[in-house]
């Protein structure tokens, strides 16, 4: 792609600001035109003064070294007999502080490239382009924006051609990111402190849009937070060192600003520097992340639990820009893979996430080390070089999850090799065969293995919950093990060599260990990893209900947890978890004021205070995983393992006395399935809707049944 356009850069680096290339060109009106471009950073094109597309921090987020997007654009109705095309190219990620390895590895140039082809005749950057300074004159995805709207950007000089690759560039893969819901500020207040700060009773991702009438140089400067502190003051310790700040110089009279190039997680803005007062109608909050078509509706009538779903769903939107992020807010902002392993079915159930996901497992292969190994992060801008269990996991977990849900064949063609390297890099890091054993490093902070990230059993201090990493990393050498042997024989491989390896795996792992903590007990019975799972249940049941029905588990225990218990006979405990208020809890979160899910169970404590500035996200979504178990156990909806893509569908709904009535709608590939029960006086009515043949599963009874709506009544059961 674009093997016949140069690189071209401005003669001198703009450093954080942004450039502004332009070409000057005859057209001819009415004839086919498109333009197809990229660059190193990210990039808005104009023609003639008016925007090409409307998708936002192009080219996206890619492993740059390897693959680069370009995006095509259909520009025939824009042209005119004579053009002016600017495209503006700013730091984005590729060029970002965020970059690490960059100044250990390399230093990208801010650079573009691109073709305009009209009917045969093809234009493409060269030396007869011309480059010139932007008003955007401050732009990084953890720092902000800053546009000056006084500076002459008339003068254009010359660009010069850059040596860069070109092989890497690849056409666009992923939705495109584009401006989503529009936010009003609910309350516009000065704090104790004295700070002007804007509410807009939710946090999202995105950027604000302000609208004022000013003087030349009067200055509009807004700063980001998520929470305000317990005295109600502007809190923002938590971005640690993201300066999240969008500074706009204005001209003369009424104008409308936004940032181009870049994103902000936040609820809050402090109004730093305004001219005059801001009103309520002088801002307003953009959300912004890729284009998914919603498919997943959850309704029920507990208006906490209801809250839990919002924040959950907020958390994927707020997440999902470009790739899957573990937050959007601090100097973060990365494909962190055990989050998004861990919370890729919640999302594939709540938004069609197929193209998605599809372009992050091409960043996913295009990242995995000879090795087999899959680093922490993907893309890896840090240059990580470890490889978490669970976190690499993600590479089997993730094509898995997409094809259960959408179907396709081709995700696993295309990744089913990775998964083997992968697995085949677990058997050869070991220091023990059939478990992945590494060394003993209890000791160290950065150990290899994240473990149990954040877990409540975790020692004081320790990110790093009590379940040995080894268990874990076993746990998940044989759940990885398990999803290769599927993926291989979905495809028609022959995989004999790996289910024994499998079978092994699980023999060594009851041999090896005791389960001592919720998320052992979990991962044992989530997994199938134990020939006793009465006992497990019975002990998990225990230890949860001896610990007055709390969990104690973390990134890895959690997103399993109602599963172990409502699958084994502990339903009724997975709901008094779901529902538990108390501390730790996800409607603690909610009662105490979350929009969106946090990384910490005590990101705020009961005394209002927080849990630390150096790790305490608002807007991570890894505990949002329970939005999964409310459409596959609540509701019941469920893949069938043997018929993908929803071509059947299992529906065993578990219902609650402790909600009135619960409804699950799930739009499929294959049409919309819906699962609604009510509690009544007779007992439980259950109303379920599939377009395909469906195995209804009520109180262990299989019922199969056509495309059709049913009902069915049951007798209410508490476990
Ligand atoms: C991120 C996590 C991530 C973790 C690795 C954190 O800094 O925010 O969500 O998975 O590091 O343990």
């Amino acid at each position: 792609m674009l093997e016949d356009a140069l690189w071209i850069s401005p003669p001198a680096d703009p450093g954080d600001g942004a450039v502004a290339f332009r070409r000057r060109f005859p057209g001819r009106p009415g004839r086919k035109a498109t333009l197809t471009l990229t660059c190193l950073g990210v990039y808005d094109a104009y023609l003639n003064g008016q925007r090409v597309g409307d998708c936002l921090l192009a080219p996206g987020c890619t492993e740059y070294e390897k693959r680069l997007q370009a995006q095509t654009y259909d520009i025939s109705d824009m042209i005119r007999a004579e053009n002016e095309l600017t495209v503006t190219v700013a730091k984005g990620w590729h060029r970002s502080r965020m970059m690490r390895k960059r100044e250990r590895l390399y230093s990208a140039p801010c650079a573009l490239i691109a073709r305009l082809d009209m009917d045969g005749e093809v234009l493409v950057t060269d030396s007869a382009w011309e480059a010139g300074p932007s008003s955007v004159v401050f732009s990084d995805i953890w720092d902000g924006e800053a546009c000056d709207a006084t500076m002459d950007t008339t003068a254009y000089g010359p660009v010069r051609t850059v040596d860069w690759p070109r092989d890497v560039i690849v056409p666009q893969e992923g939705p495109y990111v584009r401006e989503q819901e529009t936010l009003s500020p609910r309350a516009l207040f000065v704090t104790p402190r004295g700070e002007r700060v804007i509410d807009f009773g939710q946090e999202i991702t995105g950027y604000a849009e302000i609208t004022l009438t000013a003087r030349r140089g009067d200055r509009v400067v807004l700063t980001c937070a998520e929470m305000l502190d317990r005295d109600g003051n502007f809190y923002n310790e938590n971005y640690r060192t993201a300066q999240s700040r969008m500074t706009y110089i204005c001209r003369d009279g009424q104008q409308t600003w936004k940032p181009r190039f870049t994103f902000f997680g936040f609820r809050y803005l402090r109004v730093d520097e305004w001219p005059g007062e801001p009103r309520m109608d002088s801002i307003r909050a953009i959300a912004v992340y890729s284009e998914m078509a919603r498919t997943g509706f959850l309704r029920t009538t507990h208006a906490k639990l209801n809250r839990l779903i919002e924040n959950t769903l907020w958390s994927q939107r707020g997440n999902f820009v470009d790739i899957p992020t573990d937050c959007p807010q601090r100097d973060e902002r990365m494909g962190w893979t055990g989050d998004a392993q861990v919370f890729c079915k919640a999302a594939c159930y709540h938004y069609n996430t197929q193209r998605f996901f599809e372009k992050w497992m091409n960043d996913l292969r295009a990242s995995q080390r000879p090795d087999g190994s899959i680093p922490d992060t993907v893309p890896n801008f840090w240059g990580i070089r470890r490889s978490s269990a669970a976190w690499g996991d993600v590479m089997t977990v993730l094509p898995w999850q997409v094809f259960l849900m959408y179907g396709d064949r081709g995700t696993l063609a295309r990744n089913v090799d990775a998964m083997k390297r992968w697995v085949d890099y677990i058997t050869a890091d070991t220091l023990e065969r059939d478990l992945w054993i590494g060394p003993d490093d209890a000791d160290i902070m950065w150990q290899k293995h994240y473990g149990d990230w954040l877990a409540l059993d975790a020692a004081e201090g320790s990110y790093h919950g009590a379940t040995p990493n080894d268990l874990i990393a076993s746990a998940y050498y044989a759940r990885s093990t398990l999803l290769l042997v599927k993926a291989g024989k979905a495809l028609g491989r022959d995989m004999a060599a790996y289910e024994v390896l499998y079978e092994r795996i699980r023999a060594a792992f009851r041999d090896r260990f005791d389960l001592t903590t919720q998320t052992a007990c979990v991962l044992a019975l989530a997994f199938d990893l134990t020939d006793d799972r009465p006992a497990v249940a019975a002990r998990l049941n225990r230890m949860i209900r001896d610990n007055g029905t709390r969990l104690s588990t973390g990134f890895v225990g959690t997103p399993h947890l109602l599963y172990a218990l409502s699958d084994n006979g502990y339903a009724g405990t997975a709901y008094d978890l779901l529902l538990q208020e108390a501390y730790p809890s996800w409607l603690y979160e909610v009662d105490h004021g979350a929009t969106t899910i946090w990384e910490h169970w005590d990101g705020r404590k009961e005394n209002g205070t927080f849990w630390s500035a150096d790790m305490n996200s608002f807007n991570h979504y890894a505990y949002g995983a329970v939005a999964d178990w409310l459409y596959a156990v609540a509701g019941g909806i469920r893949p069938d393992e043997d018929a993908p893509g929803f071509e059947r569908v299992v529906i065993a709904p578990v219902p609650s006395g402790r909600i009135q009535g619960f409804e699950a709608e799930y739009r499929s590939v294959r049409g919309t399935i819906l699962s609604r029960w009510t509690n009544t006086e007779e007992g439980v009515r259950h109303e379920i809707s599939t377009p395909v043949p469906a195995d209804i599963i009520l109180d262990g009874e299989r019922h199969p049944v056509g495309p059709g709506t049913y009902i069915f009544y049951d007798q209410r059961k508490e476990q």
